[in-house]
């Protein structure tokens, strides 16, 4: 689908947009995971130790980690996405989506479609084949993933910060098509 009007710009991260990341994390998980994941949790999130992470992240590219950064009409980085190597699990999944975050108030814009798109570009030039991402089995989320043609390929429960959180992974095995399937959706610059 084309999105009128809306433009943003997909670029790489870089070592300036640490803080700008932090702050769309810090703000999303509040406003998606309240109800999902305990209140001390969300209440205690830190822009600043996120913003150390993130600086980290991108200083050290060595083990391969994507980041892309999506910037609307005055510059300002208002979504991110974060890929690399699928982290070990019995899954035929070469590449994944780690993180992907959109401010509230930039959502269905077309931001998500655009960088969950970048990530399988990324992935595909880095010789990668398929992608998975695991999502919140109660997260609204899962279902951009479907509208994205990701299949429900897993599901596991995770221990995190003294509750169970049942996760569910969406998996896309051939990423050829749904780079070239992002290409023609692509309404806008980036
Ligand atoms: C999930 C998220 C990344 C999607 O990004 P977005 O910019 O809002 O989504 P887009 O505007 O690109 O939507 C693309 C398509 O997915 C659909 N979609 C988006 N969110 C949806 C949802 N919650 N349920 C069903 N469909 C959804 C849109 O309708 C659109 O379909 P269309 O192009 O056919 O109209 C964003 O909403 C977000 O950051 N949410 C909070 C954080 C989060 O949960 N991240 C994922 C963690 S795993």
């Amino acid at each position: 689908m084309c999105y009128p009007g809306v433009m943003v710009r997909i670029r790489a991260a870089d070592l300036s947009d640490a803080a700008a990341i932090a702050d769309i994390q810090v703000e999303t998980w509040r406003d998606t995971y309240a109800g999902l994941i305990p209140d001390r949790t969300l209440l205690g999130l830190s822009r600043t130790s996120h913003t150390e992470s993130w600086r980290r992240v991108l200083r050290d590219s060595r083990d391969g980690t994507i980041t892309r950064v999506a910037e609307g009409p005055d510059s300002r980085v208002v979504g991110f996405a974060n890929a690399g190597c699928a982290r070990p699990i019995n899954l035929p999944y070469d590449g994944e989506v780690y993180t992907l975050y959109v401010l509230p108030e930039h959502q269905g814009a077309g931001h998500g479609r655009r960088l969950l798109g970048a990530m399988f570009s990324a992935l595909r030039t880095a010789g990668g084949r398929s992608a998975l991402v695991w999502v919140l089995a109660g997260n609204p989320a899962r279902f951009f993933y479907e509208a994205m043609g990701g299949i429900l390929v897993a599901t596991r429960e995770e221990p995190f910060h003294g509750v169970v959180l049942s996760e569910c992974a969406y998996g896309w095995p051939d990423l050829r098509h749904h780079v070239e399937a992002r290409t023609q959706a692509s309404g806008s610059s980036g």
